[in-house]
């Protein structure tokens, strides 16, 4: 066959599916990565880009379903960047979660011959998200195109809007988003906030922010809900510019939705799209709201890290707590802290614990955390894991190091600093198995043997996959 090029139609059989969860076909030693395709099924696809020794489809049509496809339960399906993987049954995104893992931590890591732990499927498998981050942008019928490209013929105009939308963004538009009515993500009372501020944005007449001419005001919406507590966060995130009729905004908003223990207001005159890390005023309530983990009451600000599926979340920490195996003499680390959420766990279980965590508000928080929790053996430093550990001075080894790092896993230098801890056990939690395999790869060079491994599935429908794991150093 000859290599394929843009806009070519090919029929496919779906093979198995990549890291990111598109499927792969293989035709006459060519990979092709089809997006919307899972295993089992044959497909017509188009081509969207064609490289030297690999392509990337789209599926046009579904000539044979796959066993193992289901129907999509959301009505933005499709038209949505999010959730790709509602078209394939639990059963088996449980399944293909778990190989992922298996599959990187071996073939990027070279790592085999460890204990793998039954992965712990999630509950419930919706609206599980204790977080969400919505885009504004100007609603144009240009939207509507981008959904006719993507392939959804049925996409209903109610979810593409026409004036000021909000949403997610469409798949690989960074400008554009599909104005959400309902996502299954997360709750039925964040799902109407949001809808309630979109009303209100739109009756503003202020346009959304424009990052091209860096013009315009709304930018985004980010939602917390404390699952065990009940209370809701609402960050609306602006360009810069008085925020329109701010007092009406509050009062109707908190009237409407009581549970709103947070009302804040960030301005992000950057031309980076993100939408934390600003400082914000206070329109309604207090600057945080709490949630409770493992018995655990933490205070979360707009600016910290909290995991986003909260019930799920206490599967994990329970798991890394196992995978510590601790008597109650170990001098622990937890390092990337966040607000604490694993080291106050595990302070109860060993001597004591030193945290240590990049955001100073994080920091701040996790040692309040501990006093409200009658934590006395924790503390907490606030910096870079590679410069603190440089820094510190220690009159004891410590017998266990927790690291939680982000999607890009540790650098080189941080795991080479850990390695020069001398701890005996390791315990990571990832939210990347990719790079997970690489910092394994590198503690294996530094004497450290992966002992076993536990998938947590904290993203259902999404080919995302969190994993504890235990090292030793033999
Ligand atoms: C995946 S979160 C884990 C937080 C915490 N362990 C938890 O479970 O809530 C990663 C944390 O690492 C922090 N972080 C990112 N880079 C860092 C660095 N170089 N040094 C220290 N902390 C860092 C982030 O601010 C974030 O709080």
């Amino acid at each position: 066959m000859k290599k394929p090029v843009k806009t070519q139609e090919l029929d496919l059989s779906i093979a198995s599916l990549a890291f990111g969860g598109r499927g792969v076909a293989r035709q006459d030693g060519f990979v092709i990565f089809v997006e919307g395709a899972v295993p089992g099924d044959r497909v017509r696809a188009v081509v969207t880009h064609a490289r030297r020794s690999y392509a990337e489809a789209r599926v046009k049509e579904l000539l044979n379903s796959s066993a193992e496809r289901v129907e999509p339960k959301c009505r933005h399906f499709g038209v949505c960047g999010g959730c790709s993987w509602q078209t394939l049954s639990y059963d088996a995104q449980l399944r293909y979660k778990q190989s992922q893992v298996t599959e990187c931590l071996g073939h990027i890591g070279g790592i085999r011959g460890f204990e793998v732990d039954e992965p712990l499927a999630a509950e419930p498998l919706w609206r599980y998200r204790n977080k969400v981050e919505f885009s504004f942008s100007a609603g144009d019928r240009g939207a509507a195109d981008s959904v006719k490209a993507i392939g959804r013929s049925d996409a209903s105009d109610a979810a593409i809007g026409t004036g000021l939308d909000l949403g997610f963004h469409l798949p690989g538009d960074w400008r554009r988003v599909v104005n959400i009515q309902d996502c299954l993500l997360h709750s039925e009372t964040t799902n109407a906030i949001r809808n309630a501020v979109r009303d209100f944005a739109r009756g503003t007449g202020l346009a959304a922010w424009e990052q091209q001419s860096e013009t315009g005001f709304w930018r985004h919406l980010v939602l917390r809900e404390g699952i065990n507590t009940g209370e809701i966060m609402v960050n609306i995130v602006t360009g810069p510019g008085d925020f329109p009729d701010a007092e009406g905004f509050t009062k109707n908003l908190t009237a409407a939705f009581p549970g709103i223990a947070s009302l804040v207001w960030s301005i992000n005159d950057t031309r980076a799209s993100v939408a934390t890390g600003f400082p914000f005023t206070v329109l309604a309530g207090r600057d945080h709201i709490f949630e409770e983990i493992c018995g655990l009451r933490f205070k979360v600000s707009p600016q910290t890290f909290l995991q986003t599926n909260t019930l799920m979340a206490e599967r994990l920490y329970r798991k890394a707590l196992e995978y510590a195996g601790l008597e109650g003499h170990e001098f622990v680390f937890d390092l990337y802290s966040g607000i604490g959420s694993i080291a106050l766990l595990m302070a109860k279980s060993c001597s004591e614990i030193l945290g240590i965590e990049i955001v100073e508000d994080a920091v701040r928080l996790a040692r309040e955390n501990a006093l409200a929790n009658s934590v006395t053996n924790s503390r907490f430093i606030s910096g870079k894991v590679r410069a603190a550990l440089k820094n510190i001075e220690l009159d004891r080894r410590p017998d266990l190091v927790v690291l939680d790092p982000p999607r890009a896993g540790a650098s080189k230098k941080e795991i080479q600093r850990v390695i020069e801890l001398g701890a005996p056990r390791i315990v990571y939690v990832s939210c990347n198995a990719s790079t997970l395999a690489g910092n394994a790869a590198r503690l294996a060079e530094g004497g450290y043997q992966l002992i076993r491994t536990g998938a947590v599935d904290m993203f259902p429908h999404t080919p995302h996959i969190e994993v504890v794991s235990l090292f030793e150093r033999s």
